[in-house]
């Protein structure tokens, strides 16, 4: 059977991800000899020994149309490679990715049309305000000047955005503010896939709860398939209908909330928390970071 007709024999699901696996290589960090002469301490410095991070580590995962899958991990535990991985920026180096079919990296053209992602590294032109910058994002994507105005000032009102501020120049806004236009901009092509790689991380408890609602909405209104990462556990509970803890690049439990409290026996006879879930599965706080 050849490959192409393998895939199309693949059950439709909104995301399949399967036994993906990806390898960071880096120098290791080696203290150089301090007594050797110029040239020996260069040579030294090119020869350092070359070692392999698996950030992902045979990871799969399957989301259905509007659903809210969630990702919880410590800092470095694999949650953004993973997410990078499936919207096609970085190439997993084995396993296989498909976004309603399609396979993320022999269509990656295909699939990039139906997706956007959420990251804290949005960028941005800062001299412009931003509402003239979801302007410019949605003319990209062919929508008029005067329709694309009026949904990004709908979306970031949504957001709790001030609206006073809305033509504010970019640079001048906080970093809580600019992740709420990071959000609005990934929301205004309606997106059938959305991946929010922590979205609230770094909002104050009223900005993360507009956002938080807002997700809610989408799904409500949208039918899209929705993964998120995040530290925060009340956050997983609120709004996933299944999540997996990730460590060390490695999903060690997946499951919907009740599934996995029920996976800890209650400490004192109250029920266990999804926070002691985690330290019970991971031997370690969420706040930890990986070594
Ligand atoms: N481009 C890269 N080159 C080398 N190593 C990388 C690269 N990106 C990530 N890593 C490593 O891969 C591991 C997983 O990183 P990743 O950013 O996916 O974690 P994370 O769960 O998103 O963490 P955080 O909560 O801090 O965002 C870490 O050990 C990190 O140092
Ligand atoms: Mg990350």
């Amino acid at each position: 059977m050849s490959i192409e007709e393998k895939e199309v024999e693949q059950p439709i699901h909104g995301l399949s991800v399967r036994e993906v696996t990806k390898d960071f290589h880096r120098t290791k960090r080696t203290k150089l000899a301090e007594n050797l002469h110029f040239y020996q301490r260069l040579r030294q410095f090119f020869k350092r020994e070359k070692e392999t991070i698996r950030a992902v580590d045979n990871i799969s995962l399957e989301v259905g149309i509007g659903e809210i899958y969630g990702i919880l991990g410590a800092n470095g535990s694999g949650k953004s490679t993973l997410i990078r991985c499936i919207s096609t920026l970085l190439l997993p180096d084995a396993g296989s990715i498909h976004v309603f079919g399609d396979n993320v990296v022999t269509e990656s053209l295909k699939v990039r049309q139906v997706m956007n992602r959420v990251s804290v590294e949005a960028s941005f032109f800062k001299r412009l305000s931003s509402t003239e910058n979801l302007i410019y994002a949605a003319r990209l994507y062919g929508i008029s000047a005067e329709a694309a105005e009026k949904k990004a000032r709908e979306i970031l009102e949504r957001l709790g955005f001030n609206a006073a501020r809305m033509d504010e120049e970019m640079e001048n806004l906080s970093r809580g503010m600019q992740q709420k236009v990071a959000i609005a901009r990934a929301l205004l092509t309606s997106p059938m896939l959305l991946l929010l790689d922590e979205p609230t991380t770094g909002l104050d408890p009223k900005s993360k709860r507009d956002v938080q609602a807002f997700i809610e909405d989408i799904r409500r209104e949208r039918h899209a398939v929705i993964v998120l990462t995040t530290h925060d556990m009340a956050e997983a509970e609120r709004l996933c209908d299944k999540i997996a803890i990730i460590d060390k690049g490695r999903f060690i439990a997946e499951g919907t909330v009740q599934e996995l409290i029920a996976r800890v026996p209650s400490l004192n006879g109250a029920p266990a928390t999804l926070e002691d879930v985690f330290i019970a599965l991971t031997g370690k706080d969420i706040g930890d970071e990986e070594e």
